[in-house]
């Protein structure tokens, strides 16, 4: 399986710390945030990794990552997102390298405390969709949110005004070949983006969409107060990221 970190947009919510640097490139505590997405990708064995990103500051990814066995990857590509056109958007642009491989798709933005090993697993038996990983949160609000009806998800809503569980979904995701149809496929949404949430339910209709819950904690740090919280957590639990 393969690996696929998105670290496009262009961070507007943490504006003015993203007027000189990518998001993606800011420190959660001691490391460049980029570095917890790819020891994810590592630590459940994905090796050959695709990082897309975008905006002014693209170059710097190869200064500081460069062909990436400094850091274990065997092998590094780059792709280049015009706009920030939504995270489906961002993935279109990994077709190639997917190269009909199943893939895990992870946000840059998002950093967890153990890891994803038994998922990736369990996705590497499932012969075909694709699964996404939940949390519970304290602020549903913010994220793409599933409908349970039992043990089963009957939807998933984007930022939803009214949550219909505390349980998100977290950008961990994994998808079959299919998922390209599916994005390129998409309309944008009123907030002018493809929303992954319409690629994920578009599994769900088809019933090819399982779910586990993330075990440890999980963050986003695409906001002041989640990157703040990010560092904190990372400090706090002393996680080395190699478990
Ligand atoms: O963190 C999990 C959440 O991420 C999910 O629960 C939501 O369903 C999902 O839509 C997403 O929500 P956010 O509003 O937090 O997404 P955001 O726009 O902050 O983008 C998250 C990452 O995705 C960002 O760090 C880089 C990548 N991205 C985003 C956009 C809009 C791209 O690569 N290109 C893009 O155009």
């Amino acid at each position: 399986m393969k690996g696929v970190i998105l670290a496009g947009g262009l961070g507007t919510r943490l504006r003015p710390l993203t007027s000189v640097t990518n998001k993606h490139l800011l420190p959660v505590y001691d490391k460049p945030m980029i570095y917890y997405p790819i020891q994810c990708l590592l630590n459940a064995g994905i090796v050959d990794i695709l990082i897309v990103t975008g905006g002014e500051h693209a170059g710097d990814f190869l200064k500081l990552l460069k062909n990436g066995k400094e850091l274990g990857i065997r092998h590094l590509e780059y792709a280049y997102q015009e706009g920030e056109g939504g995270i489906a958007d961002a993935l279109r642009l990994a077709e190639d390298f997917a190269d009909g491989e199943k893939i895990c798709v992870i946000l840059g933005d998002n950093i967890i405390e153990k890891n994803i090993c038994k998922a990736a697993g369990n996705f590497f038996t499932q012969s075909s969709g694709a699964k996404v990983l939940l949390k519970e949160v304290p602020d549903p609000k913010r994220f793409g949110v599933v409908e349970l009806d039992g043990d089963k998800v009957v939807g998933i809503v984007e930022k939803p005004e009214n949550p219909p569980s505390n349980l998100a979904v977290t950008g961990i995701y994994f998808y079959d070949n299919d998922v390209f149809k599916m994005c390129n496929s998409l309309e944008p949404s009123a907030r002018g983006e493809l929303e992954i949430t319409d690629v994920n339910n578009f599994y769900l209709k088809r019933g090819d969409l399982t779910y586990e819950v993330l075990e440890g904690w999980w963050t986003d740090a695409g906001t002041f107060e989640s990157l703040h919280r990010a560092s904190e957590f990372v400090v706090h639990s002393g996680a080395n990221h190699t478990d």
